[in-house]
């Protein structure tokens, strides 16, 4: 191996290279002030997993994605079906099947309703392979291949929010396949024939565009209808569902009059207060005419975006689809949450709250070893950031032996875990790129799936948040930190790596069209990805953000602040429900989502279907970014469902219990300190401290 190439990668993973490459004006000069030595190692021991890559990834490698929206593409079989909005799809070796999703909604789920009609695309003689042929931010292209055929493959261009499905052919007869309804007509709609409508006989109608002139015709034998090219074709073949049955012809126009405008590519950027999309279009000169659809989320802080005009709202699970024009997307935030809440712990906190808190502090149990916790990543990650609160809460309160206790502590148990002198350690997976404890790299089963690359960033979050309360108290010169500095680093870049490196994927968890993050790894389900708790994964970008601001990784540290604002903000919009904007009445009656998938709305949980659970999950952990994720204006309006659902069980533990009066107490003043002496019991990421400290900042925020 050629050293110099080593070191220049290594440095790639710490240095000033990884300010330099993200575009944008507070970037330009070097802020990362803090510089990692080049290392020629992972800090961490290594080992390989025992769920393997197969061949449907093709040539990515090392680190490969691992929770991507398309992930149902690679995993298993490679069958199951993916949501590129406003369509389902998904490949087998004939090719892309896709329909528009429909919904139905009960009081406790939406579902993404199974249909028997759709477009399956292909060509004449079939395929034989398909692979991943690239991947990017925002877009996936899958190829189909015939063997020993090189010249003959078709490429499907997947991407959420084009109301197009995209295919590239090479030296290909089209065959495009529909099952259920009947194709009724065919009817070309330019001269040169690069446009035409289908009429199926379910009322449905599409539009077909083509790069290149093309003719078409209906086949009809044994097996149903399909339309096919009267000779081998190169180009580019786009089809569209025309989402109205009025307008036909307008709608139409719009779609054609932007078919040509083909995105190739997309990186997201950051800048300001902005994550800018930016799609790559193939056309150099049809950029600005680049027509995709936006979720409600986006339109709340698109700026300077054009609207399609004359073209119908196509429908989603999270909503109105809507057209809009341009190949470059700027989401503004008003305001960065993380920065928001900077200074909360540096508020004087005084009068009779003060006493209290000082009381309670004194009386705290700091650590207590459990037996049920040791072999798990993720509840032994939630004491130690317990015992960060009750440190950072005593730093704010001047409870020195109480401070310097919990920070002995946390080194301590921390300690544990860095030297391997815990049962269940963290490994560097070679197979993947990534980190994975032992147990979970064993069997997908263990330790909450954490070896399959399910919950890292709620796994994470936690620890990245004690080791910050160690940072943000004892400075960044302390030696235990500077000891553990490179394994530090590169825990927290495991899932907020702002490039792929020889390491990690690139923000392991983020969906950025869908603005919040999905956690469920290598899990193959119909629904494809989803998120359960919203908190915990807001408050693992919090923690992040955090310890990237103490370490003077100022770039890192505001990517992360915008990664948790837009948590925020897609929490906000699709799991606190406001009103019936987004959800059927029936299901948005509940206030909350539980689970949220592409393809799926839960009233329920992974763990039960209390509604302590339900809303409890979206609550925890407490800490000052829940001020920015758990709205006023929602609470408000949910609380009296959230108690009267929660309270008219027949029992409530304490500990879920104490979480849900945390939540009532932003809106309902008659919940005070008194409120929580009946309770005996925290849950293990909370303590009385984190719980006065709480209703103190209710009553002054
Ligand atoms: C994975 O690790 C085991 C145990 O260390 C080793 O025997 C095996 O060769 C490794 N497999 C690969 C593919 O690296
Ligand atoms: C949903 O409806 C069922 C049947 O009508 C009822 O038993 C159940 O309590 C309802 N659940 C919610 C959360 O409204
Ligand atoms: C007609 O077929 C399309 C699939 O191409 C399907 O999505 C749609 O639901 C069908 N419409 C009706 C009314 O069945
Ligand atoms: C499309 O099909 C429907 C149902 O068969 C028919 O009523 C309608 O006239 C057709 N429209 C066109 C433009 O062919
Ligand atoms: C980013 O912020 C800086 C400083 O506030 C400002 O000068 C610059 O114009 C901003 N850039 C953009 C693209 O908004
Ligand atoms: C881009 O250029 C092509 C041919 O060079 C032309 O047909 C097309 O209309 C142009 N598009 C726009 C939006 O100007
Ligand atoms: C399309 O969606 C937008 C955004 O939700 C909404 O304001 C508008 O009323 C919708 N249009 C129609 C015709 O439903
Ligand atoms: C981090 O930045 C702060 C404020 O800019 C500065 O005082 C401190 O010396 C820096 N620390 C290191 C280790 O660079």
């Amino acid at each position: 191996m050629n050293l110099t190439l080593i070191i220049l990668n290594l440095l790639q993973v710490f240095s000033t290279h990884s300010c330099a490459s993200v575009n944008g004006d507070i970037f330009k000069k070097n802020e990362c002030s803090y510089k990692l030595e080049s290392i020629f190692d992972t800090p961490f021991k290594t080992r390989n997993n025992s769920a393997r890559p197969n061949q449907l990834w093709g040539s990515v490698s090392k680190p490969y994605p691992t929770n991507k929206w398309w992930l149902n593409l690679v995993m298993g079989e490679g069958i199951e079906k993916i949501y590129p909005y406003p369509y389902t799809a998904s490949a087998n070796e004939n090719g892309v099947a896709f329909y528009p999703s429909e919904f139905q909604a009960s009081n406790t789920t939406i579902e993404t309703v199974p249909s028997n009609s759709n477009w399956l695309i292909s060509s004449k003689g079939g395929f034989k392979k398909r692979e991943i042929y690239e991947y990017d931010d925002l877009m996936v292209k899958l190829i189909f291949k015939r063997e020993k055929e090189e010249k003959n493959y078709m490429i499907s261009y997947l991407l959420k929010g084009s109301p197009y499905m995209t295919f590239y052919y090479n030296s290909l007869v089209l065959v495009l396949k529909h099952i259920g309804a009947s194709i009724v007509d065919l009817e070309a709609r330019d001269s040169d024939n690069k446009g035409y409508v289908v009429n199926l006989s379910n009322d449905s109608k599409y539009a077909i565009f083509s790069s290149e002139p093309i003719d078409l015709i209906v086949v009809k034998n044994k097996k149903g209808f399909s339309i096919e090219s009267t000779s081998a074709f190169t180009g580019t073949i786009r089809i569209a569902l025309i989402p109205t049955s009025e307008d036909i012809d307008a709608n139409f126009d719009t779609l054609y009059i932007h078919s040509m405008a083909i995105p190739v590519s997309a990186n997201v950027e950051f800048n300001n207060n902005s994550i800018i999309h930016r799609y790559k279009v193939s056309e150099e000169n049809e950029s600005s005419n680049l027509l995709l659809l936006a979720h409600p989320h986006h339109i709340d802080n698109l700026d300077c975006l054009k609207y399609a005009e004359n073209l119908y709202n196509y429908s989603s699970l999270r909503g109105d689809m809507v057209g809009v024009i341009g190949n470059v997307w700027y989401l503004v935030y008003d305001k960065l949450s993380g920065s928001s809440v900077k200074d909360m712990h540096e508020r004087k906190i005084d009068g009779e709250y003060l006493e209290k808190i000082k009381e309670s502090l004194e009386n705290e149990i700091l650590y207590k070893y459990e037996e049920y916790e040791s072999r798990s990543i993720y509840f032994f990650g939630k004491k130690l950031a317990r015992l960060a609160r009750i440190a950072l809460i005593a730093n704010q309160v001047d409870s020195k032996e109480v401070k310097q206790k919990a920070i002995k502590e946390l080194k301590t148990q921390i300690t544990k875990l860095f030297e391997y002198e815990v049962d269940n350690p963290l490994y560097y997976d070679t197979t993947w790129g990534g980190i994975c404890s032992r147990d979970g790299m064993d069997s997908n089963t263990n330790d909450h799936g954490n070896g399959i690359y399910n919950d890292h960033n709620y796994h994470y979050g936690y620890y990245l948040y004690a080791l910050y309360s160690i940072v943000e108290i004892n400075g960044i010169h302390d030696e235990w930190i500077q000891s553990y500095m490179k394994k530090i680093v590169f825990l927290a870049r495991e899932f907020t790596s702002s490039q792929n490196n020889e390491y990690f994927t690139k923000f392991r968890h983020v969906d950025f069209y869908d603005g919040n993050s999905w956690v469920n790894g290598f899990h193959i389900f119909e629904n494809s990805r989803n998120m359960e708790s919203t908190s915990e994964s807001v408050n693992a970008y919090y923690s992040s953000y955090l310890l990237y601001s103490k370490l003077n990784m100022t770039t890192d540290a505001h990517i992360s602040d915008l990664l948790l604002t837009s948590e925020i903000k897609s929490s906000q919009k699709y799991w606190q429900i406001k009103d019936d904007s987004i959800y059927n009445k029936k299901f948005a009656k509940n206030k909350v989502v539980g689970i949220l998938w592409e393809s799926y709305v839960q009233y329920d949980t992974w763990f039960g279907s209390r509604p302590d659970y339900i809303y409890g999950i979206q609550f925890l952990p407490y800490t000052p970014i829940s001020f920015e994720l758990l709205s006023k204006e929602w609470l408000n309006d949910a609380w009296e469902t959230i108690k009267t659902r929660v309270y008219n069980q027949e029992s409530v533990s304490d500990e879920w219990s104490g979480l849900i009066k945390m939540a009532g107490a932003i809106v309902d003043s008659s919940i005070n300190s008194k409120t929580f002496e009946d309770i005996k019991s925290y849950d293990n990421g909370n303590s009385k401290t984190n719980v006065l400290w709480w209703i103190y900042n209710c009553n002054h925020n």
